[in-house]
């Protein structure tokens, strides 16, 4: 079982933490008046057991729910975890040249479990940036709208917050292997990692349903890439065979501490924002591990006093891949509605999401909602934020086209301020861009005829002479159409 393969890290990972060890011991706390962490729990969110992380896996032993880090804050509001001085400590670092204050992610140190004495293995992940997106603006009439740019982290997406975080932990417990199931994204974040700090790993993917760029990063990377004749769900549950057989290490979201790393986006972002927050952030919806960690983050830093009012924080997934929506739909959130996934937007092609009820909680105690968008929009969303100077890849593209619906229902106000978060690079998937821009994306497809909107967006590579007069001619149309 997980549970046994994997007691053996939250050991260590505890007794660091009880002994509040720092992270090197030397210079970075001559920034850092705070400490970290004091103790670390995880909380079962189905039954709510509390067990240290010496004894417990990645699944509740009592219900096999899955776990989170319990961060009790045990300075909050004194001088340790004092508001005003986490601030000061976190925007200090960015003058620093050390690694971990450097990384996005380590900078953030105070809200994450402790590596005691070892180092992280940072490639320098987190620090992104916010981007104000005028043409998007303009499109939904939303007068404030930004995007955070997750796809500007080193492998091109928001895994590495996670990465970062969990793939140290595995090294501080001396595991050789790391793996996990993959849309693409998670694997080639997994196996940089695993490269910087010298593990192996081994990647589970669904065979031809996820792009070339993600598959070619795993390889370059030195990961062992299976091409597994199954989905997502398929490769998970192949994974979960695997851990009860083998000592690896799992690093998909399930991991708790994946996700602790993943919060930190909500801090820089607030950090970003002067520490007012946005009225809305809104984010795709897969495997929901990070609407999660987002959530977790708005409310921990209302409990620090940070902040005083959490953003409404909304999902928004493929109408072929919606098991959320559905699931709050059809059954009220009671129980999961799987479904079989079909989405271009291969890295939400997800029917079955691990931490489907972490979201629900997340859309609660914020105030966010729930939405669907079709192919035919996620495509347009994604030319829209890619005409604005940016670019995505498609499931990030869900968030655009997501907020239209939102605007139009009246759930987000044009005056309100709205972030959203952007997961993935534009190059990620070029073969996607390629197919929308000559046309090709929906042929023979029953999208075809809804897809006479994205005409105007369409900007097919043109093939001339090399003459001087046919690019000028080509010029002379172009200025026309504009
Ligand atoms: N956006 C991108 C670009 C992703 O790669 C993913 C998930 C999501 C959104 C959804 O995030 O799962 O936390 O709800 N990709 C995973 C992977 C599943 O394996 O790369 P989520």
């Amino acid at each position: 079982m997980w549970v046994n393969r994997t007691s053996v890290i939250y050991g260590a990972v505890l007794s660091a933490i009880l002994n509040g060890r720092p992270i090197d011991g030397s210079s970075i706390y001559s920034m850092a008046p705070t400490s970290q962490v004091d103790e670390t729990l995880l909380r079962c969110i189905g039954c709510g057991a509390v067990t240290p992380v010496a004894e417990s896996g990645l699944n509740c032993e009592r219900c096999g729910d899955l776990l989170e880090v319990v961060f009790p804050h045990p300075g909050a509001g004194s001088e340790k975890l004092n508001a005003a001085t986490l601030k000061a400590v976190w925007r200090e670092r960015q003058t620093s040249h050390l690694p971990q204050d450097q990384s996005g992610v380590w900078r953030f140190r105070e809200v994450l479990p402790s590596l005691g004495k070892d180092a992280p293995i940072t490639i320098r992940e987190g620090n992104t940036p916010l981007y104000e997106l005028s043409l998007g603006s303009r499109l939904t009439g939303v007068k404030q709208l930004y995007a955070k740019h997750q796809g500007m982290n080193p492998t091109g997406s928001f895994k590495d917050t996670g990465m970062t975080v969990a793939s140290s932990f595995a090294r501080k417990d001396g595991f050789n292997w790391v793996a996990c199931a993959s849309t693409g994204n998670t694997s080639a974040s997994m196996a940089a990692y695993a490269a910087r700090g010298g593990m192996h790993s081994l990647v589970l993917i669904p065979d031809g349903k996820i792009s070339w760029g993600k598959l070619s990063q795993s390889l370059d990377y030195g990961a062992v890439t299976c091409q597994v004749k199954t989905d997502f769900d398929g490769c998970m549950r192949v994974l979960n065979g695997i851990v009860q057989r083998k000592r690896i290490y799992v690093l998909n979201s399930i991991n708790p501490f994946r996700l602790e790393g993943q919060k930190t986006v909500a801090f820089e972002l607030l950090e970003q924002f002067d520490w007012k927050p946005p009225d809305h952030v809104i984010v795709p919806g897969g495997n929901l591990g990070n609407s999660s960690a987002l959530g977790k983050a708005f409310q921990e830093m209302k409990d620090l006093g940070l902040i005083t009012q959490m953003p409404k924080v909304s999902i928004i997934q493929a109408e072929g891949a919606n098991p959320l929506v559905r699931t709050i739909r059809e059954r009220g959130g009671k129980e999961l509605v799987s479904v079989q996934a079909e989405t271009m937007a291969t890295a939400i092609r997800i029917g079955s999401p691990a931490s489907w009820k972490k979201a629900l909680r997340v859309l609660e105690a914020t105030g966010g909602t729930v939405e669907q968008v079709t192919e035919v929009e996620i495509a347009l969303a994604k030319a829209e934020i890619g005409a604005d100077g940016i670019g995505c890849e498609p499931a990030s593209a869900v968030t655009l086209a997501g907020l239209k619906k939102l605007v139009k229902q009246g759930f987000v106000q044009p005056e309100e301020s709205v972030v959203l978060v952007l997961t993935g690079h534009l190059l990620k998937d070029p073969d996607f861009t390629l197919k929308f821009h000559r046309g090709d994306l929906f042929t023979g497809t029953h999208y075809e005829k809804e897809a006479d909107v994205l005409g105007s967006r369409q900007r097919a590579p043109i093939v001339l002479e090399a003459s001087v007069d046919a690019v000028l001619k080509t010029l002379e149309e172009a200025e026309k159409r504009n």
